[in-house]
């Protein structure tokens, strides 16, 4: 049985509100919503994604003033931060308040809020008027939704409606930033997403960025998100660096910013944007990739991305989609 796909904001709040999953628009990927002060409800996203418990989970709220309750301060950091980019695609993490159930945090003294922008997800979030938790809309380690179908065809029927806001205007996840509360340490970015490093540190300056290798262990990554191994299709994928003279010796798909020489060589092609517009190319990646995994072709290559903007987080997400 598929899962009811349609519009209705009130029906989607009222199912939230009686602890149901509902899949949301958001304007980076679609999330898989559930009344986040309720840890029966947020259990019920653990099991329809089949995600690890240590993976704590993203509080979704309408407005800054809603932030406060759910966190023990506000740094003057999360203050400029806010006003600069929320509602947007900037996920900040925070040390909790008792009121976080500790299932959302995976028992981590710090909680994940944003403020999404998409009006659906902003009306949806006004009418429950409770914090939403909501992590990708997709499998653990898949790829994630940017369309309704993307999620039908992905999750089952523990869902209870997909609120369709048509396809996600960015479509990479939001950037996750760790502020400390003593102002002198660096805030720590835990994932590259959809708010350039360029753009964070033009409000708040210089970003501390980990080194993966430092945490080679799953339970010690500083976010779970960072996973080597994460946001990958169902085909193998590789990175090649030097396209020009890369001859596939199989059916493959081509994943590329522009157009490549000889494109004939490869069985099916997504080019992301012809004028190698980076913000068109992130809008265009998950969709790409779920269709290369559908396509009658034994692996994907991948042409990294110039290493700049929103052309990071997308590199981010090749490199853990990779073998
Ligand atoms: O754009 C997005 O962020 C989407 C939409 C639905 O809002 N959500 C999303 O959620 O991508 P998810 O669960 O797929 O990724 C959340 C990331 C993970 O890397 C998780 O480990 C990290 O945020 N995270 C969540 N809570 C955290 C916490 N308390 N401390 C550190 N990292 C946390
Ligand atoms: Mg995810």
């Amino acid at each position: 049985m598929s899962i009811p796909i349609g519009h209705d904001v009130a029906h989607a709040a009222a199912l939230l509100k009686s602890n149901e999953l509902v899949a949301i628009p958001t304007e980076t990927v679609y999330g898989l919503g559930a009344n986040g002060l309720s840890p029966n409800a947020v259990a019920k996203i653990f099991a329809a994604k089949n995600r690890p418990f240590f993976d704590p989970l993203i509080l979704h709220v309408a407005q800054f003033s809603a932030i406060e309750q759910l966190v023990q301060t506000v740094p003057s950091q999360a203050k400029l931060l806010a006003e600069a980019f929320c509602p947007g695609p900037l996920t900040l993490v925070l040390p909790k308040s008792n009121l976080v159930p500790d299932i959302v945090t995976s028992g981590l003294p710090n909680v994940a809020i944003r403020i999404p922008q998409h009006p659906l997800a902003l009306e949806l979030l006004r009418a429950v008027d409770i914090p939403v938790a909501a992590p990708s809309a997709n499998l653990f380690g898949q790829l994630s939704p940017t369309t309704a179908k993307h999620v039908a065809d992905q999750l089952g029927e523990d869902v209870s409606y997909i609120l369709d806001g048509g396809p996600c205007s960015i479509g990479v996840e939001s950037t996750v930033l760790q502020l400390a509360i003593d102002e002198k340490t660096p805030p720590l970015l835990l994932r590259l997403g959809g708010m350039t490093l360029e753009q964070i540190e033009e409000v708040i300056g210089e970003v501390a960025i980990p080194n993966p290798k430092a945490h080679p262990s799953t339970m010690a990554q500083p976010a779970p998100g960072m996973l080597p191994k994460h946001y990958a299709p169902q085909k193998p994928l590789l990175l090649v660096k030097e396209i020009e003279s890369y001859l596939p010796d199989c059916p493959t798909g081509l994943l590329t910013l522009q157009s490549v020489p000889n494109i004939e060589r490869f069985t099916a092609v997504e080019v992301l944007s012809e004028s190698g517009d980076l913000i068109e190319a992130t809008a265009h990646f998950f969709a790409a990739l779920h269709r290369l995994q559908k396509m009658e072709i034994e692996q994907i290559i991948a042409v990294p991305f110039p290493e700049k903007g929103l052309g990071r987080a997308l590199n981010d997400r090749l490199a853990r989609a990779s073998d």
